[in-house]
């Protein structure tokens, strides 16, 4: 059988794929999956990034990379209110970007012959960049279909009268939503809520305008939102997912991944013992929060694998907010990394259950893998993804209020050793089967990625 990630279906052939991830790790890490299967499909391969949250060429020798200037000051960035991040890049990356892309297209030979643009949707001034110069631009939406639908259904529920959110009402269904309750909006805080909206509409447009979609996803697991996108945007679309389970090479991480957590879980007896805990790349505790989760764990009496990311807790730069002995009172239960080989983590076999904030990259590499949830969304997309995880795939429980100890505590349990864990642990190992196939020899992500390629090729 062929093996997709290694077989070029044509050698390489001078044709070049321009992409341009936004610069955030949830975005950076599946355009640069996008990039190595397109790289075996036998595309040459171009990333233009700003110079700000930069992916790590050295990791990367098979590509090419281009920096842009990011056009504003250290200083003026800060990834804690992203929206008005993106807004700002949305202005200072135009010049740039214009010129290096230019650049490319006029320094093509024979040997390097662009044919397609890729970029983010939020990166939405690329459209009339595209137009002007006459290239081809596809998006790449790393999020899941039903939270795109859902993020691009904000202004509507802002019409109906469901947002601004109201304490009285979070608890009510959305019915133009399913499953959706008004509390798993995306709420994205920034400090011009209009730049939300105005965000919203313009990567709505531009992606309508575009050549196509591509998403990290797959067809089986949300059919109807894909047939229901489809109807909204009018252009091709393509879900090749999961692209991680497709894409030889490193792994985009931003961060030094400490390997010592997979010697820490290979030491580990029992099978499916341990939660692994990690809420990405951008979430934040408060401190009270932070203790909350520690003791949490410490009292589940679960073994645990918990990466706390530097500067993730407010006030702290890493464990400093830690009560003194706490590790070493656990007798080896809890290891605490700063930033774990993700991947590898969920495909070890001594891991049984991912508490996450259901990122989507984090949520589909559990689906892969096999491994059921405890949700613990922080904002955004994050909401959708665990309301399906819970109430719509049923491979994970919520933990929807406070931040308790006593709640942590019991849903832990509940996860890990109750026949509720159990039946969890057995529908996600179907749908763990369902991925297998999509991604084999006629499977549905298989399927389009040979489509997509042929796209690709058509420019
Ligand atoms: C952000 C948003 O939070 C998320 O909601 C959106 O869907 C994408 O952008 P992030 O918070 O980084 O993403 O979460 P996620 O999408 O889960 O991506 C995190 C990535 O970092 C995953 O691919 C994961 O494997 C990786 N990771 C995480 C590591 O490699 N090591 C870790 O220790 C933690």
């Amino acid at each position: 059988m062929e093996d997709p990630r290694i077989s070029p279906v044509k050698p390489r052939f001078g044709r070049e794929i321009i992409l341009f991830p936004l610069p955030l790790q949830g975005h950076i890490t599946p355009m640069l999956q996008l990039a190595n299967i397109l790289y075996a499909r036998g595309f040459s391969i171009t990333i233009v990034h700003t110079y700000f949250n930069s992916p790590n060429s050295s990791n990367y020798p098979h590509f090419s990379f281009r920096p842009i200037p990011n056009g504003f000051l250290e200083g003026q960035a800060s990834t804690v209110d992203f929206i008005a991040l993106v807004t700002l890049m949305n202005v200072t990356c135009v010049g740039p970007f214009r010129d290096c892309l230019a650049k490319l297209l006029s320094d093509a030979s024979k040997d390097r012959i662009p044919c397609c643009l890729i970029t983010d949707p939020v990166w939405h001034f690329t459209q009339a960049v595209a137009n002007e110069l006459n290239f081809p631009r596809m998006v790449l939406r790393t999020s899941s279909i039903s939270s795109f639908l859902a993020f691009c259904a904000l202004p509507l529920m802002q019409e109906k009268g469901y947002l601004p959110l109201q304490d009285s009402r979070l608890e009510e269904a959305v019915p133009e939503l399913p499953p959706l309750k008004v509390k798993d909006l995306h709420v994205i805080h920034s400090k011009d809520p209009e730049d939300v909206l105005r965000l919203i509409i313009a990567m709505a447009e531009t992606m309508r305008a575009s050549s196509g979609l591509i998403f990290n996803a797959f067809e089986e697991l949300e059919p109807s939102k894909l047939a229901e996108c489809r109807r909204s945007f009018p252009v091709p679309i393509f879900t090749v997912g999961p692209f991680h389970k497709l894409s030889v090479g490193p792994s985009g991480s931003l961060l030094p991944q400490d390997k010592s957590c997979i010697s820490w879980l290979d030491k580990q007896e029992k099978p499916k013992s341990v939660l692994y805990v990690s809420f990405g790349s951008l979430s934040i505790v408060s401190e009270a929060q932070f203790l909350e989760i520690a003791w949490g764990l410490a009292n589940s009496g679960q073994h645990f694998l918990w990466v706390v990311r530097p500067a993730s807790v407010r006030g702290s730069e890493w464990l400093e907010a830690l009560p003194s002995g706490f590790l070493e009172g656990l007798g080896g239960r809890g290891h605490i990394v700063r930033w774990a080989p993700q991947h590898e983590v969920l495909a070890h076999p001594a891991v049984g259950g991912f508490w996450t904030h259901n990122g989507w990259n984090s949520t589909l590499e559990a689906i892969s893998d096999g491994v059921p949830m405890m949700c613990m969304p922080f904002f955004g997309d994050q909401r959708v993804n665990s309301r399906y995880v819970s109430d719509e795939w049923r491979v994970g429980l919520h933990l929807e209020y406070k931040v308790e100890r006593r709640k942590i505590e019991d849903a832990i349990r509940r996860l890990m050793v109750s026949e509720e864990g159990e039946e969890m642990r057995e529908r996600m190992k179907a749908l763990k089967r369902t991925v297998d196939e999509c991604l084999q020899d006629g499977g549905s992500s298989f399927r389009s990625l040979q489509k997509l390629t042929e796209y690709l090729v058509s420019f």
